[in-house]
């Protein structure tokens, strides 16, 4: 790779890349706390009432329509797809942390193998939960929700190829790629509750859970984080120190989104509902 040649030229990391590495990882620490805000959200919300009341306990919680009487697949599938989320959600950051994977590496193959099936198992239960039940947002929410379920599948399949021809540094990119569209769903609700607290909710029906600004969200869910994760990628492989400089802005920028994102939901959305 470029950078390999371009870091080893003096034979310690030149400055860009550090500071591109630097908005990397600030980024990354933003969002680990920010996922597992959300994890403890969800083990908070949903582990004692199922454990106490089962499937009809669902009808407590703030999902829409939670609990079904007469449709026990869809009440269960929605029961697994909660539950799996602290799995997944909580062992992404994990599964990206380079001192775990370095020094752990049977814990990061293991928690990898359950990543991936977890999340190709939850993405059906969503995409049947979609499709029968129904979200808010109409046609385009049901749609965007549906893709993002695909590119979990597509890019889990990827990332397991690479794994296998032992092309690891491909592996990697992909499994970032994985991780963010996995965290869609999260970016999805950091992003409304950004967008609330910097302009009051402009763009958005709140009867109908749908508008400009939210059909944007559908998307931007998934294509924003990837965007920004390719520029990244963009910056690493390329000699240029102002490509370097201009991702690390955009990272930065992207970091304090995530934290204002997390902050607003944490406070507005999560610990309300606790
Ligand atoms: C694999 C990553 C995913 C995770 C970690 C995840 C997590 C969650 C969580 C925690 C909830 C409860 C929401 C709350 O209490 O605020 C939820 C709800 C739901 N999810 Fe997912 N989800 C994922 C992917 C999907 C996909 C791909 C679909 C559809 C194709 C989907 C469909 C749904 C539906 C229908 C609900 C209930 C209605 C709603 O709150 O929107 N999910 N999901």
């Amino acid at each position: 790779m470029q950078n390999a040649a371009y870091a080893s030229r003096n034979g310690q990391t030149p400055w860009p890349d550090r500071i591109l590495g630097a908005s990397g990882i600030l980024w990354f620490l933003t969002a680990a706390i920010g996922q597992w805000i959300f994890v403890y959200y969800v083990a908070a919300s949903y582990i004692p009432i199922l454990a106490k009341k089962g499937l009809p306990g669902l009808e407590e919680t703030a999902l829409p329509d939670g609990y079904v009487p007469g449709d026990p697949l869809g009440n269960l599938a929605i029961a697994f797809h909660v539950l799996i989320a602290i799995i997944i959600i909580g062992g992404g950051p994990l599964q990206l942390t380079p001192q775990i994977r370095n020094r752990f590496p049977k814990f990061h193959r293991m928690l990898g193998r359950t990543y991936l099936t977890t999340a190709i198992i939850t993405s059906f239960a969503g995409l049947y939960l979609v499709w029968t039940r129904g979200v808010p947002g109409g046609l385009i929410g049901h749609l965007a929700i549906s893709l993002d379920a695909v590119l979990i599948v597509s890019f889990a399949a990827i990332a397991v190829r690479f794994a296998l021809r032992r092309d690891f540094d491909r592996h990697r990119r992909w499994a970032m790629r994985l991780f963010m569209v996995v965290s869609a769903v999260w970016f999805f609700r950091i992003g409304i509750m950004f967008w609330f607290l910097a302009t009051g909710g402009i763009g958005i029906n709140p009867e109908t859970f749908e508008g400009p600004a939210l059909t944007v969200m559908y998307f931007g869910q998934m294509f924003i984080p990837l965007g920004v994760l390719q520029l990244y990628f963009y910056a690493q492989d390329h000699d240029s120190a102002a490509s370097k400089f201009t991702a690390a802005l955009i990272v930065l920028v992207a970091t304090g989104v995530t934290g204002a994102g997390v902050f607003a939901a944490t406070m507005g959305m999560w610990l309300p509902r606790l």
